[in-house]
């Protein structure tokens, strides 16, 4: 059993364990008992994993002795939304979860973000532990803290910080994942690789293979370096003041293709395209290493992500919605970007974003996306 303490300094200080293990999932009902104690419990679950672990997971928590309530939401990220929180809210409300209950986020990182901001908000806040069920939310979203909602004017724009009590990760879940939906989240490994890490990148890429044949070793070990790599800078800055803005890279311009597409582009991918932007948009400003963008799109290919989007995407429009992206300010876009693989940049005030003109962003898309 691989168990990586995460530690949250700051507001308010908080602990929790991830655990990852093939065959973790069983040993769930050992977790909440110890971790997020309550007699009730609401397991929380888009319809797509409701219907191939839900019955399961109530099964072991009821033979536990806890009363569970399965509460499904629609799968896919336009259900991450202010009207699937208000029907969740409402199923927990109604089926009688009280301030000493818990939620369990069963999922991808969309039950994850959603069944977290649920947790966060029901009664001014219960313990959440997230059971990750995707490639993209054991590698990544799961652990943080972070929570929320899309809304149509942008994504994560409703949200709120809450850590969970505990992560409970169970590789052998992924044999069910869609093989489109195990590459997006691929690509958020390489990018814990590209910030802070390029031994893990090359090692990434030299394992694609026995990756993508679901390879436990191999997958127990990139969960845990990503896991380890999110951890470090989170646990420095909680609250994404500086440094957690690494974590950001290939973001500010996928966040703005998933909301132009109207949230039908898969995360990953749009991580994908949008670090390969973002390390061109480095080169081009003189602060990422020549031939950067070369080494990011070879290690992307062999793990079958598409190095951009489809079709043409207007420059103007991604550059109006990355104004609303969190790091802007002033009305300036700034945008994270690597020194080169493994080593993120810093600008001359030490900040972990960087100003970049819109006239090069511009002229950059129009090349890479137009
Ligand atoms: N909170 C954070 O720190 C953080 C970090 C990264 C990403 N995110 C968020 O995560 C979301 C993307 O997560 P995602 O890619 O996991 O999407 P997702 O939750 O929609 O899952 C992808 C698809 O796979 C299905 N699925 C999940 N697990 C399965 C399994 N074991 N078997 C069969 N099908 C399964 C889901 O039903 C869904 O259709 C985005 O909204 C993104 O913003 C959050
Ligand atoms: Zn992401």
């Amino acid at each position: 059993m691989t168990r990586l303490r995460i530690d949250t300094p700051a507001e308010p200080p908080h602990a929790y364990d991830v655990l990852i293990e093939p065959g973790a999932l069983d040993g769930l009902p050992d977790v909440v008992r110890e971790f997020a104690p309550a007699r009730r419990c609401a397991v929380i679950s888009d319809a797509v994993v409701a219907d191939i672990l839900g019955e399961r997971v109530r099964g072991a928590l009821e033979a536990a002795g806890f009363a569970v309530e399965l509460v499904r939401f629609p799968a896919g990220e336009q259900a991450k939304n202010r009207d699937s929180w208000g029907s969740v809210i409402d199923s927990v409300a109604g089926r009688g979860l009280t301030r000493d209950g818990c939620v369990i986020a069963l999922g991808g990182g969309v039950t994850g973000d959603l069944a977290g901001f649920v947790a966060a908000t029901f009664m001014r806040g219960v313990p959440v532990v997230q059971v990750p069920t995707s490639l993209l939310s054991m590698v990544d979203a799961s652990v943080g803290g972070k929570t929320g909602l899309d809304t149509p004017a942008g994504k994560n724009l409703i949200g709120a910080f809450h850590q969970p009590a505990a992560v409970v990760v169970d590789p052998r879940v992924l044999a069910t994942l869609p093989a489109d939906h195990f590459r997006a989240g691929m690509a958020e490994a390489v990018k814990h690789g590209a910030i802070a890490d390029a031994a893990y990148f090359d090692w990434i890429v030299a394992h694609a293979e026995a990756l993508g044949g679901h390879d436990e070793a191999a997958l127990v070990r990139l969960i845990r370096r990503s896991v380890e790599i999110k951890a470090e800078v989170v646990s420095e800055d909680p609250r994404e003041r500086g440094r957690r803005q690494v974590l950001n890279f290939g973001h500010t311009f996928a966040h703005a293709l998933e909301t132009w597409t109207g949230y039908r582009t898969l995360h990953g991918f749009a991580v994908g395209a949008g670090m390969v932007a973002a390390a061109e948009l480095g080169e081009r400003a003189g602060i990422t290493a020549a031939g950067t963008t070369d080494r990011l799109r070879s290690a992307l290919q062999p793990l079958r992500v598409p190095e951009r989007p489809d079709g043409v995407v207007p420059a103007e429009r991604i550059l109006d919605l990355a104004r609303l992206d969190k790091k802007s300010r002033e009305g300036k876009i700034r945008y994270t970007l690597l020194r080169t693989v493994g080593e993120t940049a810093r600008g001359p005030d030490g900040a972990w974003s960087i100003p970049v003109d819109d006239g090069l962003v511009g002229v950059v898309l129009r090349e890479l996306w137009g």
